[in-house]
C-alpha cells in the first residue's frame, strides 16, 4: 500500500516542485486551507502531514486547535528562510512538529523526514474516539461481570448495595444503573454520609420546617425530597449515625419522610442506592450497623473489582485518562513509554482508578519529553528496585514482550518468531501479562 499525505499549501506552486521530487511516490492529498484539511482527515487517515508556508497558516488560521484535533497524524513544517527567527514559528516547531524544513527544500532530507515521520506514525496506535465520560470502562472480565450486574438491577426498582474499595468506582456504578434505569430522566442525588457532620445529616437527609430549630428561618426541603423521581446514592453508609439510620429505614418501609419540625408524611419516589467501603456484615456484627437495614439496602448486592484485580484494564483506563485531560497536556507528548506501561502494570494501585487518575494528570503536567516516563508518573522505574527474582524475571518477560509486538507492528507471530517461541506460548504469555496486541 501506498503511503499516504496530506499537504496543506495556501498556494499550488509549491506542491508543484515537490510532485516530481521527495513525494512522488507517496499517495498525497493536497488541500488549501485548515477546513478542507479538516475533511479530508475525517474521511480518511493520514499518518504524515505537511504545512507548506507554515508561517502563512499561522497568521489566518486557528492552526495550534487543528493540530490537536488531529494528533495522531505527524505534522512536518516547511518554512521561509527566516520565518524560524519569530517565536510563533518556534512555538510552532517545538508543540506540534516531528521536523521542519527551510526552503529552499533539500529533497534527499525531506524524503527522509516524511519516512521518518512515517515510521513513527505506524509505531503509534491511533488514538480511539472520545469515549463517553459516564461509561465503565474495561474489557477484564470482573468488568465485564459488573456491566451485566449493572444492566440487571437496572432494570428493577429494589435497593441496591454496593462494595468496594475506595477509588475503584462505585459512585460512577451508581451513575450507571441510574442512567439505565427508567428513572434515567429524573434526578441522580449523591450523599456522602461520612462528610457530612452528624448534627446535620438529619437536617441534610429530611429536610426541616420553618422555626424547626434556631436559624431555621424558612422550610427546606431534604436530599431525599430533592431526588423524588430519580436515584438516591448514600455513599458511605457505614458512616449514618444510628439513629438516622432508623429514620432511613422508616423511609424505606414506607416511602415517606416528614421533615424536621413537622409531622406530616410526605410521599416521596426514590430508589436508593447505598455505597460502602467497609464489608457492612462486620459492622452489623460489631453492633454499629442495624441489621434490619442491612438486609433492606442488600436486596442486590454488587462488587466493584479492585483496579488490582484488573490489571489488563490499567493501560487502556490510563490511555483513556490521558485524552480525557488532553488539555492539560502539551500536543508534544503522545503517550506512554514502555517502561512507563511495565510500571503501570507493575503498581499494585492501593488507591484504585482514583489514584490512575492522579498519576497522569501529574504526568501530562510533569512531563517534557515525547512520552510519559515512569518518573512523570510517580512510579520508580521498576527494573532499578529492589526485587524477588521471580518479579524481575516477570517485568523483564513483559518489556521484551511489549518491545517485540511494538516492533513487529503488533505482528504476533513475527513477534513470537523474535522471541524464539511458538504462538501459542506467545498467546500465553500476553495472557498471562495482560496486554492487548
Ligand atoms: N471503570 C471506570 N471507567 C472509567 N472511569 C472510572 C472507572 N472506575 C472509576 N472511574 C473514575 O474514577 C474516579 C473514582 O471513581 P468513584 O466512582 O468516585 O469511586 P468510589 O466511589 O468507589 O470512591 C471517578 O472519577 C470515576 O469517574
Ligand atoms: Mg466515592
Amino acid at each position: 500500500m501506498r503511503k499516504r499525505l496530506l499537504c496543506i499549501a495556501p498556494d499550488n506552486a509549491h506542491i508543484a516542485a515537490l510532485m516530481t521530487g521527495p513525494i512522488h511516490d507517496w499517495d498525497t492529498c493536497c488541500v488549501g486551507n485548515l477546513g478542507d484539511a479538516d475533511r479530508a482527515l475525517r474521511t480518511e487517515r493520514y499518518p504524515v502531514g505537511l504545512l507548506l508556508r507554515a508561517r502563512s497558516l499561522l497568521r489566518t488560521t486557528d492552526l495550534d486547535s487543528f493540530l490537536r484535533r488531529h494528533r495522531d497524524t505527524q505534522w512536518i513544517g516547511v518554512f521561509r528562510p527566516h520565518d524560524i527567527d519569530h517565536a510563533a514559528c518556534r512555538d510552532l516547531v517545538v508543540e506540534h512538529l516531528v521536523d521542519y524544513h527551510t526552503e529552499p527544500v533539500d529533497p534527499v532530507r525531506l524524503a527522509w523526514t516524511l519516512g521518518h515521520a512515517h515510521g513513527w506514525a505506524l509505531l503509534r496506535r491511533p488514538s480511539a474516539p472520545q469515549d463517553d465520560p459516564g461509561l465503565l470502562i474495561g474489557r477484564a472480565e470482573p468488568m465485564v461481570r459488573l456491566r451485566a450486574q449493572v444492566a440487571r438491577v437496572a432494570r428493577v426498582d429494589a435497593p441496591v448495595l454496593i462494595w468496594g474499595e475506595s477509588g475503584s468506582g462505585k459512585e460512577l456504578t451508581a451513575q450507571s444503573i441510574h442512567a439505565q434505569s427508567a428513572r434515567a430522566r429524573g434526578p441522580f442525588v449523591p450523599i456522602n454520609c461520612g462528610a457530612i457532620p452528624p448534627n446535620l445529616i438529619q437536617s441534610e437527609l429530611f429536610g426541616y420546617e420553618r422555626g424547626a430549630f434556631t436559624g431555621a428561618a424558612r422550610a427546606k426541603a431534604g436530599l431525599i425530597e430533592s431526588a423524588h423521581g430519580g436515584t438516591l446514592f448514600l455513599d458511605e453508609i457505614g458512616d449514618l449515625p444510628k439513629d438516622l439510620q432508623a429514620n432511613l429505614l422508616r423511609f424505606l418501609q414506607e416511602k415517606t419522610i416528614s421533615r424536621l419540625g413537622s409531622t406530616r408524611a410526605i410521599r416521596v419516589d426514590v430508589r436508593v442506592i447505598a455505597a460502602s467501603h467497609v464489608q457492612l456484615q462486620q459492622a452489623v456484627a460489631g453492633g454499629a450497623f442495624r441489621e434490619d437495614l442491612y438486609y433492606r439496602l442488600a436486596v442486590l448486592p454488587v462488587t466493584v473489582p479492585a483496579l488490582r484485580d484488573r490489571r489488563e484494564d490499567v493501560v487502556t483506563l490510563a490511555e483513556h485518562f490521558f485524552r480525557l485531560y488532553a488539555d492539560e497536556r502539551s500536543p508534544r507528548l503522545t503517550g506512554f513509554s514502555n517502561r512507563a506501561v511495565a510500571a503501570l502494570l507493575d503498581h499494585a494501585w492501593p488507591g484504585n482508578v482514583r489514584e490512575l487518575i492522579n498519576r497522569v494528570r501529574r504526568a501530562l503536567v510533569m512531563a517534557d519529553g515525547r512520552l510519559v516516563t515512569p518518573q512523570d508518573l510517580g512510579l520508580e522505574s521498576p527494573l532499578v528496585m529492589p526485587a524477588a527474582l521471580d518479579d524481575i524475571r516477570a517485568r523483564t518477560e513483559r518489556l521484551a514482550l511489549r518491545e517485540c509486538l511494538q516492533r513487529s507492528g503488533q505482528n504476533i507471530s513475527r513477534a513470537a518468531r523474535d522471541l524464539g517461541v511458538s504462538r501459542t506460548t506467545m498467546y500465553r504469555l500476553l495472557s498471562k501479562h495482560g496486554i492487548q496486541p
